[in-house]
């Protein structure tokens, strides 16, 4: 007896189609499961023969071949447990309906208990865009595959309410659709408690309009970290897509809060210098995305950015070019997003205070140069924006004066983020950062002034290529604050005066 029903698999953060087939044939009992699985699919038989029998029910005294197709790629993981479950009650009798146009994914447990999986999300979207009407998944993961439109979703607790279900002695009802409360972030830091640093605040502004990474140099104290903890309360709202795409990469990385399910806030992710570097990229035996992917569409803060491990900030380095990356284990490779916003902050020496209006440098020029050749040129070369973060004086600071709410910069940087979106409506763009070289004459356009401003000062400061289209992106950026068509002598000023740490700082 033959049966084939339908399940998933997952690498990096795509699901792939997975047919369970299965044969029963008369012979000496025997239960074989076939096609490149890792130990979790092999042990997957103990789990689903227990669970069927836990459930007081039947398993075939028979010749049981499980074969996961298509063989040539590994599957990982417990998640077609359920749709072997599905498959062996389909042979026996237990389950009579035709399961042809459902999808089964969930682990077994002994007890008979479905356990959720990660990644639930992914495999949902594919389910239906396959053109599958209903998934059967975990009660655990039923509400996070509700999020997905189009498709039935039934959250299985046990083997016998699956087949209670299909015999119709205790339907499940399809899960409540999860719908998402479209919130202005509450509780998070607003700017309006940073005193005076008013070019540095304007920079973060430009970096969150325009996607721009951006470092800040300067010595303690002087509000580096006060002023990047604030920037998710300037970032525009997620996209329905964006935030789809974010919660496939905490879904896979089994981070998606049960009663939430849907992430609608941009990610914020600062994690400490001494994390390990797959921690940061993502891999690991079982792989999953790594930091730089859990920012996705939001902000990666490196604070104390030479206190990373240098492989740690050469790793992110191709990445933050191509916006994705791709980790290589003994599993196979896996590919994950990283659109993401880099802000890093940094002493400008080991003391601290190289640079500072108030107190004196103890570190010897060699000191200097070592700390600060831990960012390499190329590195410091993907900050489109560069700025030293000054010591505020005690004037300022006891000044009582009411500085700018967090909400009315949001107000403008969301402003130049629409003409954004028009700009680059239907081109894969979501903001100037991300503009591609063979569009970027088109829409950096200068005035003459502006370019004859921008030649004198690239070849002056011998600039390179790479730092060409970045001041250009960035100028693209100011203007559209500005809400100018065309990038001015003074949006061109602006960016190009974001890129003079190097000379000060890099050259000693
Ligand atoms: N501009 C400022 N306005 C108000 N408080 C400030 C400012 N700069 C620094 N502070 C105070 O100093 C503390 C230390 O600042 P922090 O951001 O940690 O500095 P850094 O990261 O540059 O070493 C802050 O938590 C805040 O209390
Ligand atoms: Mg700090």
């Amino acid at each position: 007896m033959f049966r084939k029903i339908n399940s998933c698999g997952l690498v990096g953060i795509n699901a792939f189609h997975v047919e369970t087939e299965m044969d029963i044939s008369k012979g000496v009992p025997d239960f074989t499961i076939i096609g490149l699985g890792d130990a979790a699919v092999r042990e997957s038989k103990d789990r689903v023969k227990t669970a069927i029998q836990s459930a007081g029910l039947r398993f075939p005294e028979a010749k049981v071949i499980v074969n996961l197709a298509p063989a040539d790629v590994r599957k990982t993981g417990s998640l077609t447990d359920l749709s072997i479950i599905a498959a062996l009650l389909s042979a026996t009798g237990e389950i009579q309906t035709d399961l042809s146009d459902s999808v089964f994914i969930g682990e077994a447990s002994l007890g008979g208990e479905i356990k959720g999986v990660s990644g639930i999300l992914p495999m949902t979207i594919l389910s239906k865009k396959s053109g599958f009407k209903n998934i059967y998944v975990s009660t655990d993961n039923a509400y996070e595959a509700s999020v997905v439109e189009g498709i039935n979703t039934y959250g299985v607790k046990t083997v016998r309410d699956l087949v209670d279900h299909f015999k119709g002695v205790k339907p499940i009802a399809p899960q409540k659709k999860y719908i998402p409360e479209r919130v202005i972030p509450k509780n998070v830091l607003d700017f309006a408690d940073v005193k005076g640093q008013s070019v540095a605040k304007k920079a973060l502004e430009f970096a969150a309009a325009g996607g721009h990474n951006l470092l800040m140099l300067g010595p303690p104290g002087s509000g580096k970290s006060m002023l990047a903890k604030r920037v998710p309360s300037i970032l525009p709202p997620l996209s329905f897509d964006e935030s789809i795409e974010i919660t496939g990469v905490y879904s896979v990385a089994g981070l998606v809060d049960k009663d939430k399910p849907l992430i609608t806030e941009r990610p914020f992710r600062s994690p400490h210098p001494n994390v390990s570097l797959a921690a940061i990229t993502g891999g690991g035996p079982i792989p999953k995305p790594g930091e730089i992917s859990l920012a996705h569409h939001g902000v990666l803060f490196l604070d104390e950015l030479p206190e990373f491990p240098h492989s740690i900030i050469e790793s992110l380095r191709q990445p933050l070019e191509d916006r994705e990356i791709t980790v290589s284990r003994t599993a196979g490779k896996s590919t994950y997003p990283s659109t993401i916003m880099l802000i890093a902050a940094m002493n400008p020496c080991p003391c601290g205070y190289f640079g500072s209006t108030v107190k004196k440098c103890t570190c010897s020029e060699h000191k200097k140069k070592q700390y600060i050749s831990k960012i390499s040129g190329p590195m410091l070369d993907r900050f489109d924006i560069q700025i030293e973060v000054g010591e505020v004086d005690y004037e300022k600071l006891a000044s009582g004066r009411k500085e700018e709410s967090s909400e009315a910069i949001r107000e403008r940087v969301c402003k130049a983020r629409d003409i954004q979106a028009a700009r680059y409506k239907n081109t894969g763009i979501t903001c100037n950062a991300e503009i591609t070289d063979d569009i970027l004459d088109k829409v950096c356009e200068m005035t003459p002034e502006a370019s004859e401003q921008f030649r004198a000062a690239f070849n002056k400061l011998g600039l390179s290529g790479r730092a060409f289209s970045r001041i250009l992106k960035v100028a693209r950026t100011v203007a559209d604050t500005e809400n100018e068509e065309l990038i001015g002598k003074k949006h061109i000023n602006r960016a190009i005066n974001f890129r003079t740490l190097d000379r000060k700082y890099w050259n000693t």
